[in-house]
């Protein structure tokens, strides 16, 4: 079996733990990986490398992807699926597994479907908001970064009483991973794109959280329209100083927890046995705690949604 290895999209950590899982399993298997660097673009400019796992295993412990991303929608054309195609014909290539998030996987498994190329999706982004499953690997330590500079955060907070500190996480347009740091870091507020708040609100709500605990913490998805907009305006309306924080892409590109590495390693062997069992189209999910494979389309499931419950509480209403 020849495989073509694709990244596409946002890279995230545990990446190169799966791709180094996978080039460990072919080779043990007497199969052949294939990368493309630079994703479908790449592979349209005949950038396709042979992998093999000792050109891997230095980084498996980074952030970021040993094969280069790219978020150029390159199989929107038909003339690129036709070049695709040949391309793949070319190296004798059997089959992909494509490695992205939400948007990737939701639009690419069904053309290479139509262009008859079976094709495993992982997913993969700190977002954690591909539909079917319950975790996207690189979620776990992009949710750990976070935590390294909320805990520096809250202890100069207690030193130093009478302050509201805001964080913001990257997360595109979902608010699922704002959310779940909220919860562990023990927030007083959390805004995300999904669910609509007004400033009088919020800046009640942090200084009543200043005067119960001396301090306030409120964690913003990135997706919150104008959120520096907001911060202005809070900084001129609430009757405390206010300190933000941008997490920025450094929280992508954080080294991968226990977690993600574990996570990775699983659906790679997932995505593996899969392709050997013959699945043309699929992607490797969390259900009910177990790595498992989804068949058919992701397309067809509706968007995940941050839990309403959750941010009521954190929230207070
Ligand atoms: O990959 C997902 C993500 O990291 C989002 O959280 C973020 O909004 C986006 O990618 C940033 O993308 P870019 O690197 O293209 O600015």
């Amino acid at each position: 079996m020849k495989t073509l290895l694709v990244v596409s999209g946002g890279d995230a950590p545990g990446i190169n733990t799966a791709l180094l899982q996978y080039t460990r399993l072919t080779r043990q298997n007497g199969d052949v990986t294939l990368g493309a660097v630079g994703s479908f673009a790449g592979a349209l400019a005949g950038k396709i490398i042979d992998l093999q796992p000792e050109m891997i295993a230095p980084v498996a412990a980074l952030g970021g992807t040993y094969l280069a991303s790219s978020r150029e929608p390159v199989l929107k054309e038909t003339k690129n699926r036709d070049q695709l195609g040949k391309v793949l014909a070319s190296h004798q290539i059997d089959n992909v597994v494509l490695f992205g998030g939400d948007g990737t996987l939701r639009n690419i498994p069904p053309i290479l479907a139509e262009m008859g190329i079976a094709c495993i999706g992982i997913p993969t982004t700190i977002d954690n908001d591909v539909p079917g499953t319950e975790m996207t690997i690189g979620f776990d330590s992009a949710c750990n970064f976070a935590h390294q500079t909320i805990d520096g955060l809250l202890a100069t907070a207690r030193a130093l009483p009478g302050r509201i500190f805001s964080v913001e996480t990257l997360g595109g347009n979902t608010g699922i991973l704002a959310l779940d740091i909220a919860a562990a870091a023990g927030a007083h507020a959390v805004l995300v794109p999904e669910y609509a708040y007004t400033d009088e609100w919020l800046i009640q709500r942090l200084e009543d959280s200043v005067k119960r605990e001396q301090y306030a913490l409120v964690i913003l998805s990135e997706g919150i329209t104008a959120s520096r907009t907001l911060l202005d305006d809070l900084k001129e309306k609430a009757g405390l100083r206010i300190r933000d924080t941008r997490l920025g892409h450094g929280q992508r590109g954080t080294t991968p927890s226990h977690r993600d590495r574990i996570l990775a390693a699983g659906m790679a062997n997932a995505a593996y046995d899969a392709l050997r069992a013959g699945t043309k189209m699929g992607t490797v999910v969390v259900s009910g705690g177990k790595i498992s494979l989804h068949g058919g389309k992701l397309a067809d499931l509706p968007p995940r949604l941050p839990d309403q419950n959750l941010y009521n509480q954190i929230n207070g209403l």
